[in-house]
């Protein structure tokens, strides 16, 4: 049973507060588990409590991890670990808001997690292996290479330019094309006379004219380091609309105000130039519903559509997208819902509607590698984790390689979906 669910605070890749909780059970087993944190947040995410006042910008999380190390230890304490749903149902009712705003879903989340993660070490098992049982999947990756909205200080509006490798005989042979394909795009931009500074997730974050001129930079480095586009590398955009979308319904894109039918012909446009385009996420507002419900209806047999903000991974929230046809992919990130087996839940959901999921990082995050194991025990088919740089988003394609290498012969790959067509 579990002996103790001790809560601490420590800082983020952006040097902000987060919580971390350590798990101990009485048969010695042990679970650590490191809280992430967005920045661009969607409305309807659960709550993250932070502490206000003078202390570290307000951004403290004291408050979060004294209810774990009170109300959540207690309430643990002599509960077997086992039943992830049960834990999960007990932090739920424990905290009693719909939001988990009371006692914070940055507390309830370390716990579920830690929790997780002692019962996968009681068990003398990887945390893949004990989420997931046999039935375990390598994710498609993808990769943000050029970072630009709120993930850093540059004048690009759409917020993260990915590469995802389409060919490819397993992770590791992906991944180092990923390499390859990075390294290729700093020397470009070293020769360019562009920054080669770095965004919150780890891609390049310079000046370019714009954003269009992100996709050809690319493009660009996809060939220079001996590739094909699209056939070999594609290309993905997280556009984030809902940071750049106006209270009246337009868009504040590239220093013009555009409608949501132009912001739809811009996409369209990118989409017919730039063939290796394989996923867009969010091209519209969070509130946008009906013009974003549209663009996906158009143009889902020839991209991949991705929604994040509009259903932070709310199983209800996922329902509605379902039903208006909103997306063909789902986002899903562990602390927008704040509960192990809640997550698990949306993708299910997801799934059982013919729709595929991306388990995503937050643009805060730790060294925690939870969702290299999450992704590949819930066979999710793809899997976002920033750029091949910065320690906190290898840790997780790093824990990949090491779970390709444990499985052997055994290790699956997802392909990307034939429901895109691809030729
Ligand atoms: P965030 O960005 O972690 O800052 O919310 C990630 C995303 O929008 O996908
Ligand atoms: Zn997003």
């Amino acid at each position: 049973t579990i002996s103790q669910v001790h809560g601490r605070e420590i800082f983020d890749s952006r040097g902000n507060p987060t919580v971390e909780v350590d798990v101990h059970l009485s048969d010695g087993g042990f679970g650590r588990a490191g809280v992430p944190s967005g920045k661009s947040t969607g409305e309807n995410e659960a709550v993250e409590l932070r502490d206000g006042g003078s202390r570290l910008g307000g951004k403290g999380v004291l408050k979060a991890v004294a209810n774990v190390n009170g109300e959540i230890n207690k309430r643990l304490q002599g509960v077997s670990p086992f039943n992830q749903a049960e834990i999960d149902h007990i932090l739920i009712e424990l905290d009693g808001t719909p939001n988990k705003g009371r006692l914070g879903a940055n507390a309830i989340l370390g716990a579920s997690m830690g929790v997780a993660r002692a019962a996968a070490d009681s068990q003398h098992e990887p945390l893949y292996r004990y989420l997931g049982g046999v039935d375990l999947e390598l994710p498609q990756t993808f990769h943000n290479v050029i970072n630009g909205g709120e993930h850093a200080d540059n004048d690009i509006d759409i917020q993260e330019f990915m590469i995802t490798p389409i060919e490819r005989k397993n992770f590791r042979d992906g991944f180092e094309k990923i390499v390859n394909v990075y390294h290729q795009l700093q020397a470009n931009f070293e020769k360019e006379g562009l920054s080669t500074g770095l965004g919150d997730e780890g891609g390049f974050a310079p000046n370019l004219p714009s954003d269009e001129a992100a996709i050809q930079e690319l493009v660009k480095a996809i060939k220079g380091a001996g590739y094909e586009p699209r056939k070999e590398i594609g290309i993905a955009f997280d556009a984030a609309a809902s940071s750049f979308a106006q209270k009246d319904g337009t868009y504040l894109f590239e220093g013009k105000k555009r409608s949501a039918d132009e912001m739809a012909a811009y996409y369209e446009d990118l989409l017919k130039k730039y063939p290796a385009i394989v996923s867009i996420e969010d091209p519209f507002g969070e509130n946008d519903w009906d013009n974003f419900a549209k663009f996906t209806q158009k143009n889902k047999d020839r991209v991949q559509i991705v929604t994040d903000d509009n259903v932070c991974t709310n199983p209800t929230l996922i329902r509605k997208a379902i039903k208006a046809g909103l997306a063909t992919s789902f986002l899903i990130k562990l602390n927008q819902i704040g509960t192990v087996s809640e997550t698990m839940e949306a993708i299910r959901l997801a799934r059982k509607n013919n729709c595929t999921v991306m388990v995503s990082h937050r643009s805060g995050e730790t060294t925690d590698d939870f969702i290299a194991d999450f992704s590949v025990a819930m066979h999710a088919e793809q899997l976002k984790a920033g750029a091949p740089a910065r320690g906190e988003r290898l840790a997780k394609y790093n824990e990949l390689l090491r779970i390709e290498e444990e499985l052997g012969d055994q290790a699956k790959i997802a392909t990307f979906p034939d429901s895109v067509d691809l030729d």
